[in-house]
């Protein structure tokens, strides 16, 4: 069983996909668990902040550390095997190598605690309570919540017993790298005059391994 402990402002944004479709599924299998903690519980003052104005000055609002720190805290004080992931920009890049490197962790029933920046950014000092600072890509998002569920999905999804056929996970795009898999067809045999390539129809299980060898790609080109 994995746990995956969320720290979010905005559980509404995250929690829908999770109780949808495969994530929905390994949580009924009991192989993963989610949970949520709301950072604005954690706030301080009448209103409950979590942010405030950078030293030095410039733009906009920073997560303060006590609110991180208080909401980690209490989760740690129940589970202190949690690890505590944060994505941000400047992180390691995120790629399907972390995602099985994580899943791999399943036997050991690791519990994850992500936590959901917000704002233009965070104190710097909340590093110091972070065990894994993951980036997505070179872009910049306006919070960790698409980062925290495109984490959790690649995780999930390679638990052994979350996806139907144990193999479909290993012969997909970039189990060894760069790797992309090779082009599927399904009925009809001829859609609109495209037609699915006779080797496939064969029944000849050489051939058709040879050319699925043959059709799988590498990453070579930007979108941009
Ligand atoms: N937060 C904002 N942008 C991000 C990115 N590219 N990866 C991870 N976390 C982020």
């Amino acid at each position: 069983m994995v746990k995956f402990t969320i720290i979010t402002l905005f559980r509404e944004a995250v929690e829908p996909y999770l109780q949808s479709s495969m994530m929905e599924k390994a949580v009924r299998k009991g192989l993963v668990e989610f949970d949520f903690v709301n950072l604005r519980d954690f706030g301080l003052g009448p209103h409950k902040s979590v942010d405030d104005t950078p030293y030095g000055g410039g733009d906009g609002m920073l997560l303060r550390c006590e609110p991180v720190f208080n909401a980690i805290e209490q989760v740690k004080a129940a589970d202190p095997s949690a690890k505590v992931i944060l994505p941000t920009p400047v992180g390691e890049i995120w790629n399907q190598k972390s995602a099985q490197v994580f899943a791999d962790k399943h036997v050991d029933n690791p519990h994850f605690i992500i936590l959901c920046p917000h704002y233009e950014g965070y104190d710097e000092r909340i590093l110091s309570i972070v065990d894994y600072k993951i980036s997505l890509g070179k872009y910049v998002l306006t919070g960790g919540e698409l980062p925290a569920l495109i984490i959790i999905d690649s995780v999930v999804r390679l638990i052994p017993g979350v996806l139907g056929g144990e193999q479909s996970a290993e012969i997909e795009s970039f189990s060894e790298g760069d790797n992309l898999e090779y082009p599927q067809y399904t009925r009809p045999e001829d859609f609109r005059g495209m037609k699915v390539p006779d080797v496939l129809l064969s029944g000849n299980h050489g051939e058709i391994a040879r050319w699925r060898k043959e059709h799988s790609g590498t990453v070579d080109n930007d979108v941009a």
